[in-house]
C-alpha cells in the first residue's frame, strides 16, 4: 500500500502499523497492574501483612479499616499481599479463604455477598443469585465456612459505596457481618474495609465501626517527590527510551500532587499524554501533552457529569447558559420556555432551587447571592464551563438535540 495515499481511513491505518509508537506496553499503565516494586509504602505494607498474619497460624485476624486519599496505594497494597499470603497457602494446602469484592462493582450488600458465596465455591444452586431474604444469604455463608473449617477474610474495597445504601435494616446486617465470627465454630471469618471518604464513618452505625475497625491503618497522601518516584518506574516500564521528556513527567508529577499525592491521577496524566503524543506522531511526550491531558480529562470529566443528570436538570443547565449570569426568577422562565418547546411539564420554582443548588455542587454552575436593596436578596447563577462543551454534550440528547 502506498503512504501517498489521501484516503482519511487508509492514512490513519498507515500511521498506527508504520508510524512510531511511544508506549511499548499499555497494560503497566492501567490501574489493575500491580507493579514489583511499591515506593513509600513498606511500613503500610507491613501494617496489612502483619494484622492478616494470624491467618498462616489459622487463627482470626482483627477486623482492620483502612482509610486514605484516592490513589493513595491502598487497593494495590491489599492486593499485593493478598497474592504474597496466597502464594503461600497455595503451598500449605492450608483451608484458609481470601476474598475480594469491590462496592463500587457490587454496590448492594445482597450482590456483594453473593459475590463472595460463589468465590467461597458455592454454586447457583446453593446460593441463588436472586430470591433469597439476606440473612438467609449470610447463613448459608456461614454454613460453607463452619462446614469446611475455613479461615476467611472478605475485603471489601470502597466500603463508603456500600455504605451509601445501607439503610438502618442492612446497617444491622453488616453489624452481623462483622460480629459473624462469634456465630462460628469451625474457622474464622475477618473483615477488612477500605474507603477514602473519610467521612463515612459518621454515616455508619457506631456499633459497626467499632467492630470493624478492630484495627485502623491509614494511608497518607504522596508527596510531590514520592509521585515523581512512581512515575519513574512506571514510564520505564510503559514507555520506549527517553520518550517521555523530563519537564513533562515534572508537570504530571506537580499537577497529581498539587490538591493531595494521587498516584492515580498521575499515571491517567501520563498515559493521556502519551496518547496525545503518540496520536501526534511525536517523538516525546512534552509538557505541552501533559497540559492537554489535563484539560481533556476535566472535560471528559464535566461530560460524563452533564450526561448523567436526567432532563430537567440538564434544561435547567441549558437555561442557566441562554439566561447568563442571571436571578432565579430569570432561569426560571427560561427553563420554562424550554420545557414548552420539548412538550415537557415544567417542575416548581421549588423544585428548580432545589435542582439549582444540585447541579452547583458537581461545579458546573455557580451561584452567588445577590442584595437588592428593599427588594430582599435573590441568588443569581452563571455557568463555570464552556458553553460549549455543555453544547456538544447536550446534543447527544435526543430530546434536546434541537434545541443547542
Ligand atoms: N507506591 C506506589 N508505587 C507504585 N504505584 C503506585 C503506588 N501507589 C499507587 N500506585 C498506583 O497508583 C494507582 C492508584 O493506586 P490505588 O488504586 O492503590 O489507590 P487507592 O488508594 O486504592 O485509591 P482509591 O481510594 O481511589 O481506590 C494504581 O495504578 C497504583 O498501581
Ligand atoms: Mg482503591
Amino acid at each position: 500500500m502506498s503512504t501517498t495515499t489521501l484516503d482519511p481511513i487508509e492514512k490513519l491505518l498507515e500511521a498506527t502499523v508504520s508510524g512510531k509508537s511511544l508506549i511499548k506496553n499499555r497494560t503497566v499503565l492501567h490501574h489493575t497492574f500491580i507493579p514489583n516494586n511499591i515506593h513509600h509504602r513498606d511500613l503500610e505494607q507491613e501494617k496489612v501483612t502483619q494484622s492478616l498474619l494470624p491467618i498462616l497460624k489459622q487463627s482470626r485476624p482483627s477486623n482492620i479499616l483502612i482509610y486514605g486519599k484516592p490513589g493513595t496505594g491502598k487497593t494495590l497494597v491489599v492486593r499485593r499481599v493478598l497474592s504474597k499470603i496466597q502464594e503461600r497457602v497455595e503451598k500449605t494446602n492450608f483451608p484458609i479463604k481470601l476474598i475480594y469484592g469491590n462496592s463500587k462493582e457490587e454496590t448492594t450488600l445482597y450482590g456483594l455477598l453473593v459475590d463472595f458465596g460463589r468465590q467461597l465455591g458455592l454454586s447457583e444452586k446453593e446460593l441463588p443469585t436472586t430470591g433469597l431474604s439476606i440473612s438467609e444469604v449470610f447463613k448459608r455463608l456461614l454454613r460453607i465456612i463452619n462446614k469446611n473449617s475455613l479461615n476467611t477474610v472478605f475485603i471489601i474495597d470502597e466500603i463508603d459505596f456500600l455504605a451509601h445504601l445501607v439503610s438502618k435494616s442492612k446497617n444491622d446486617i453488616l453489624y452481623q457481618l462483622t460480629r459473624s465470627n462469634d456465630r462460628i465454630k469451625n474457622g474464622s471469618l475477618t473483615l477488612v474495609g477500605i474507603s477514602n471518604d473519610l467521612t463515612f464513618k459518621d454515616r455508619l452505625d457506631p456499633r459497626v465501626i467499632s467492630s470493624l475497625g478492630e484495627e485502623e491503618i491509614v494511608f497518607t497522601s504522596y508527596s510531590v517527590n514520592q509521585i515523581h518516584k512512581i512515575l519513574e518506574d512506571r514510564i520505564q516500564l510503559a514507555f520506549v527510551e527517553g520518550a517521555v521528556e523530563e519537564s513533562a513527567l515534572n508537570l504530571c508529577a506537580a499537577m497529581a500532587g498539587r490538591e493531595h499525592g494521587d498516584a492515580r491521577r498521575a499515571i491517567d496524566l501520563l498515559r493521556v499524554a502519551g496518547e496525545i503524543a503518540e496520536r501526534e506522531q511525536k517523538e516525546k511526550v512534552s509538557e505541552e501533552h501533559v497540559r492537554r491531558a489535563s484539560q481533556k480529562m476535566e472535560e471528559d470529566k464535566e461530560t460524563a457529569a452533564i450526561q448523567s443528570y436526567p432532563l430537567h436538570e440538564k434544561l435547567l443547565i441549558l437555561a442557566v447558559m441562554r439566561a447568563g449570569g442571571s436571578s432565579t426568577g430569570e432561569i426560571f422562565s427560561a427553563y420554562t420556555k424550554l420545557c414548552k418547546s420539548v412538550r415537557q411539564k415544567e417542575l416548581t420554582q421549588r423544585r428548580m432551587t432545589q435542582m439549582l443548588s444540585e447541579i452547583e455542587l458537581s461545579g458546573i454552575i455557580s451561584g452567588r447571592i445577590v442584595h437588592q436593596g428593599i427588594h430582599g436578596r435573590t441568588k443569581k447563577f452563571k455557568l463555570t464551563i464552556s458553553p460549549e462543551t455543555i453544547k456538544q454534550t447536550l446534543k447527544k440528547d435526543l430530546i434536546l438535540e434541537d434545541l443547542v
